[in-house]
């Protein structure tokens, strides 16, 4: 019922403005993808290990999460079959690099300095994990700017969030955001097609090319408000405990706890707006590589 209802509002909202649909738009054409299949590691041209927060800050939030992210390690991100999979796992990995005392395992990759875009249709198609104190993420950043494109915790494992984050949410509102919840019946056993269409107009996401959430720029924009002019990289991860999942509980790791990734594609229009770059990165030209 909700999923419909915002639906509607969203279907409602889109009568008025170019953007109106949650696939992919004529006018767009892939850029890059990984479809992962290359069996073993992930691709380090495109993708980093993201450990820094293991030691320092169990992840910067004030409930710490439970893992710990490895690095290079096949058990917590590996390609298989083209799919990528990333594994939390119950298990104390205290001879690794800046183990923080954690006793979960898990996977966290990013794009960071690889792979960043501003504006274009993304589509990450996924099947989540599952089990209570999970949380699995699908998200762009740097911070400041923070497009979640799909987190979803264990104890509600067929509600999708999508949401934004600007600096001046998070000093209003907090980590509410711009939150929106899509019910997904089948989002752990099955995979969904997790899209946004991020233009100068505004930031929309869709399920299945269903539209469920849609934030149109701010009339007075600035980089407080509507920081989604700069390039945004791309974050997958398995998160463990933290406030917003809890703890797990008995029943969790008695299953595997996987997030399974088909693939990452991004989509621009062949004439891309004008947008503000940092100085030091190359023309956009020669940094993208066609896929298909
Ligand atoms: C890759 O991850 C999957 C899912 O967790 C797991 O079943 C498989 O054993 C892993 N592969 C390797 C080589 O560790």
């Amino acid at each position: 019922m909700r999923f419909c209802t915002l639906f509607l509002l969203a279907a409602a909202l889109l009568t008025a403005t170019a953007i109106d649909a949650g696939s992919i738009p004529s006018d767009y054409s892939l850029v890059w993808a990984d479809e992962f299949d290359t069996d073993g590691f992930i691709d380090t041209t495109s993708w980093n290990y993201d450990t820094w927060g293991n030691k320092i800050n169990n992840w910067q939030t004030k409930t710490p999460e439970l893992q710990y992210y490895a690095p290079k390690r096949l058990k917590n991100v590996n390609c298989t079959n083209g799919i990528l999979y990333i594994t939390a796992i119950k298990e104390d990995l205290s001879d690794q690099p800046n183990w923080g005392g954690q006793s979960y395992s898990s996977g966290r990759i990013t794009t960071n300095t690889k792979r960043d875009f501003t504006y274009g249709f993304f589509e990450i198609r996924a099947k989540l994990s599952r089990g209570r104190g999970t949380h699995p993420a699908i998200w762009m950043e740097p911070r400041g700017g923070e497009i979640d494109i799909m987190e979803q915790v264990g104890q509600t494992p067929n509600t999708i969030f999508s949401n934004l984050h600007t600096p001046y949410t998070l000093r209003t509102v907090g980590s509410k955001g711009n939150d929106v919840q899509t019910v997904v019946s089948n989002a752990v056993t099955e995979f969904h097609n997790n899209q946004v269409l991020w233009s100068e107009e505004g930031i929309q996401f869709a399920v299945d090319d269903r539209v469920c959430h849609r934030v149109d720029k701010p009339v007075s924009s600035s980089m407080d408000n509507w920081p989604f002019v700069v390039p945004h990289y791309f974050i997958l991860n398995v998160a463990v405990g933290g406030a917003w999942a809890g703890p797990p509980d008995s029943n969790t790791f008695t299953e595997p706890v996987v997030m399974a990734v088909d693939y990452v594609r991004v989509y621009q229009k062949s004439v891309q707006p004008t947008t503000t770059r940092k100085k030091d990165c190359k023309p956009r030209a020669s940094r993208v590589r066609r896929h298909l």
